[in-house]
């Protein structure tokens, strides 16, 4: 968070180089091309994990588990007696995830860039509304401080979908290697690489550390910091893949549980 003295107001946003006006740019590359299919996979993910989540279950009494798999977006699955069916038990949980990715660095720069055009991309003018420039220091988006707070939250979670995938391996006194097993494992994988990658998690790590290598305490945390920044050069990779899979996850279970699928297996 920058500070801005409130005495100064908000500055004027300086006008940089890029060309005035929506869109207006010098780039002769297919500079929309990205932003346009993040906006239509990150909207349609979104969209389908809000609905599932939240109004599947309660308007339509769709199963979110079914033979000993549970979807992940009500793992660990809390669902008390006095809980009403039209209140799904991904309300206790949910706004975790939801959380941790829409404060995420990288989600921040796609979404300004998709959704706001602030700026729709490098060199690429912004229409004119956002001539005030309050960066993150004002509500809403003062939220997006709260990042580090859902990174410690999201490990709760995480823990909990690598006992579900787990757990998955074993289903009616039997050992059970099955598809839907392999997808809880690869989400459960793909979400760790996800949340392992974050920017915050890399600076609370290694940062504010004047010397590397004065005192074991210090190595240790210079050589986590080398690990955790290896896989934070593919930050928007995980990001992406766990965010498709954990959808892919909760609609093959959807569609297990209402009969449209079988789930193929291996059993001994
Ligand atoms: S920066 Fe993306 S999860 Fe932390």
């Amino acid at each position: 968070m920058t500070g801005i003295p409130a005495s100064l107001g908000l500055p004027r946003k300086p006008p940089g180089t890029a060309r005035q006006g929506l869109g207006a740019t010098g780039r002769l590359d297919d500079w929309a091309l990205a932003p346009a299919v993040q906006a239509i996979l990150f909207t349609v993910c979104a969209t389908y994990l809000f609905v599932s989540g939240i109004l599947f279950t309660p308007l339509l009494g769709t199963p979110y588990e079914v033979d000993g798999y549970l979807s992940p977006l009500f793992s660990p699955l809390f669902r008390p007696d006095w809980l009403p069916t039209w209140i799904s038990p991904g309300l206790f949980i949910l706004w975790v995830p939801l959380g941790f990715r829409a404060t995420c660095y990288y989600y921040r720069k796609a979404y300004y860039r998709f959704y706001f055009a602030d700026p729709p991309g490098c060199a690429v003018g912004e229409p004119s509304l956002h001539k005030r420039y309050a960066m993150e220091t004002r509500f809403p988006f003062i939220l997006q401080n709260l990042h580090r707070l859902f990174l410690y939250l999201a490990f709760i979670p995480l823990f909990f979908l690598w006992i579900d995938a787990g757990v998955s391996v074993v289903h009616d006194g039997q050992v059970r290697l099955g598809l839907g097993g392999a997808i809880l494992f690869v989400n459960a994988f793909l979400l760790t690489g996800y949340s392992l990658s974050c920017h915050s998690l890399r600076h609370i790590v290694g940062g504010q550390l004047d010397c590397f290598s004065c005192s074991r305490r210090t190595r240790v945390r210079y050589t986590l910091w080398q690990r955790l920044t290896s896989l934070n050069l593919h930050h928007m990779a995980w990001a992406w893949a766990s965010l498709i899979v954990v959808t892919l996850a909760d609609v093959y279970i959807r569609l297990l549980a209402i009969g449209a699928i079988a789930d193929p297996a291996i059993r001994f």
